[in-house]
């Protein structure tokens, strides 16, 4: 298909069942939104859609944990996620939800279609059951330890530490997630998704076809095809979700996933009641699923499975998933709280949607996992956005208004250096277009801020400031160009810097369609970016410390260790002779040919003393540095590889058995005592 009529944009429906974070935002609905705001802009009929994923079982089993309904978990988040991407600007035509009724009836239409054409296999298969809880366990209702790599936290469905997917069967010592037990098996009857069939008549020769596709998504794909698919069941007995909707069936319902995709179906149908097929069904619809890489194998497999099996249904035309991103060098992570929620960020930054966006976009893990660090933020916002996009902006609008009240000067681009300049403008414009119809977002953003750059450079080598003595016709010229510069800039971010277009045009007293005309007067310009100060990354960085460090998540009883049993009883004189103080860590190092021994030094706010302390695997010295502990400061001192050790601090692990500091809850005065 060389020019589809309309793009159908789709985003993958994020679970219910909790905020959205900056991940979310990198990997999937940022490029998306990019992509359909550029497709917007060039005429073309899109329809981008988006929703929540509303039913799966980690939906029932945090209102279990929370004690309220599943329908009162997602109204919570579904209100949530929706502003996150409203106030990040993320275009959705719609963006629906699953427990619409709209969608419980299109999804029980879509299984119903296939049921009857005798698409699926009936099984009777042994499940794991929960006796006392009287329910069937399945996906993340049980779990156990992964065959792969031994996490003892794997689910039935998935193990998040090797990725694998998993089957409840698969689990070493399995348990309910409900009760703790050990589950028993019992018989019941599912329907089958008989992908292997599916894979040798259609998907074998649908994967083999998209060459054009990233060569992550296609290298997934080809290694499950490797691996030959089995049947996969697409219903479950569970309570929540869409009933399976056959006669004389209770308790079961549609498998996440097999409703879940269906989801992008129902909101068009929502956004379009008369019109949605054609954005759907039409040939000429190009059909673009943005996702993360833990979706490729529902994207690119199973949907167009069951699209294909329902028959009269359009295929992906493109599925540009990325990889991961991970925070200051570890994976986000949502039970530890390791992620920086998008509400959350507004908070603290308040209308700077473009700085993040444009910053996730510039590291945006399109090939390979990539890394979001708070000092990376700073650095591109103050280096990139302040010093090249603000101040090239501020010089033209500010001189403009100095020199000539903010009038633009009539200009027919006589000059060969100002037609030089755009032409080289319209050059950067080109490949910003083909790199975005390429998936490619990063390298279009720098392409973006070529056309900054160049009006930076143009600006200082004509240096109107100097000629304005001299030679004030030519001023005007050289600062319409710049105007010009500056319109091409706005419209080219479109995309990319929504909310910094916005403000573009309106100090340009402009629209996107709209030519820049001599004698129209500009409106008063402010700043367009402030500098990040030191002090808010510093901020941010304790933020994701004390995050994780009071995350109150109760791990479920089955996962928690064995615990060391309580000692005998002492009497409080016996505590009483412990002196445990507040302390800073003021300097830390290793200690030579000691693997495990890192040096102190203490500010216990009666004196400056040294510990030596055995956690160097478990910590880098300079992370260390201004960390307030707990010391026991009359342990008697004793020599470790000849440094005397005045004193220890005390340590505890976190779940995963990494030692951490027992640590003031807020900041606390060095030598207060601890009892
Ligand atoms: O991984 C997820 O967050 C899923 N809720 C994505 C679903 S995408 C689509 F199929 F609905
Ligand atoms: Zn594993």
């Amino acid at each position: 298909m060389t020019d589809p009529k309309r793009y159908t944009v789709t985003a993958a429906l994020p679970y219910a069942n909790g905020p959205v974070h900056i991940g979310h935002l990198a990997g999937a609905y940022l490029p998306a939104d990019i992509y359909a705001r550029w497709l917007r802009g060039k005429g073309k009929d899109v329809a981008f859609i988006c929703g929540t994923d509303e039913h799966g079982v980690p939906i029932t089993i945090k209102a279990r944990k929370e004690g309220i309904s599943p329908q009162e978990v997602v109204d919570r988040y579904y209100s949530i996620i929706s502003s996150s991407f409203k106030d990040f600007g993320i275009s959705f035509d719609i963006f629906s939800r699953t427990t619409k009724p709209i969608h419980h009836q299109t999804s029980s239409e879509f299984f119903k279609t296939l049921y009857d054409k005798g698409v699926f296999t009936e099984e009777e298969t042994e499940q794991y059951y929960d006796e006392q809880e009287n329910q069937f366990l399945a996906d993340r209702y049980i779990t156990g330890t992964c065959p792969k790599c031994n996490n003892d936290r794997a689910y039935g469905d998935q193990c998040e530490k090797c990725g694998s997917t998993l089957s409840p069967d698969e689990l070493i010592n399995p348990v309910s997630a409900l009760s703790g037990n050990v589950p028993v098996k019992r018989k019941t009857k599912n329907w089958y998704l008989p992908l292997d069939r599916i894979q040798r008549e259609f998907l074998n020769d649908f994967i083999n076809h998209k060459t054009n596709w990233k060569s992550n998504v296609i290298g997934q794909c080809k290694s499950w095809l490797k691996d030959g698919l089995l049947p996969r069941a697409m219903t479950r007995d569970l309570d929540w979700g869409v009933k399976v909707p056959l006669d004389g069936i209770e308790n079961k319902v549609l498998y996440v996933w097999f409703d879940a995709p269906i989801g992008y179906i129902s909101a068009t149908k929502e956004l379009y009641p008369n019109d949605w097929e054609k954005y759907w069904k039409d040939k000429e619809t190009s059909l673009v699923h943005f996702i993360g890489k833990d979706n490729i194998v529902f994207h690119c497999i199973i949907f167009p499975a069951m699209l294909h099996v329902h028959g009269g249904y359009i295929m992906p035309t493109h599925v540009p998933a990325n990889e991961f991103l991970n925070l200051e060098g570890d994976k986000i992570s949502t039970s530890r709280n390791h992620a920086i929620w998008l509400n959350e960020y507004l908070e603290d930054f308040p209308n700077r949607q473009d700085e993040l966006r444009y910053v996730l976009n510039g590291i945006a893990p399109e090939t390979k996992d990539s890394d979001f660090t708070w000092k990376d933020y700073q650095a591109r916002v103050n280096n990139e956005l302040c010093s090249i996009l603000g101040n090239f902006v501020n010089r033209v609008l500010v001189l403009s208004h100095k020199y000539f009240a903010g009038k633009v000067q009539s200009y027919d681009f006589s000059n060969p250096k100002d037609l030089e300049i755009l032409i080289e403008v319209k050059g950067y414009q080109k490949n910003i277009d083909k790199l975005v119809s390429e998936f490619k977002f990063r390298e279009a953003q720098f392409e973006l801020m070529a056309i900054a750059r160049a009006g930076n450079k143009y600006i200082t080598d004509q240096e109107p400031w100097h000629l304005i003595k001299t030679d004030e016709k030519r001023v005007g010229e050289i600062l319409h160009t710049c105007l010009v510069l500056t319109h091409a800039f706005a419209v080219s971010a479109m995309p990319f810097l929504p909310f910094t277009s916005e403000k573009l045009f309106h100090f340009l007293n402009t629209r996107a369609d709209t030519t820049l005309k001599g004698g129209i007067y500009l409106n008063q310009p402010t700043l367009l970016f402030n500098k990040i100060e030191d002090i808010q990354v510093e901020a941010q960085l304790e933020k994701l410390r004390i995050q994780a460090n009071v995350n109150q998540i109760p791990l479920p009883k089955e996962t928690l260790k064995a615990l060391e049993p309580i000692k005998h009883n002492i009497n409080f004189d016996d505590f009483a002779k412990m002196d445990i103080r507040i302390s800073t860590i003021t300097a830390a190092e290793k200690v030579e040919k000691a693997d495990k021994l890192l040096k102190l030094t203490l500010d216990t706010g009666l004196d400056l003393r040294t510990v030596v302390s055995g956690i160097a695997l478990d910590f880098i010295p300079e992370d260390i540095v201004g960390k307030q502990v707990c010391l026991l400061a009359n342990l008697e001192p004793r020599k470790l590889r000849g440094i005397e050790s005045q004193g220890m601090i005390l340590m505890t692990e976190d779940t995963d058995g990494k030692l951490v500091f027992v640590s003031p809850s807020t900041l606390a005065a060095n030598g207060a005592t601890v009892r």
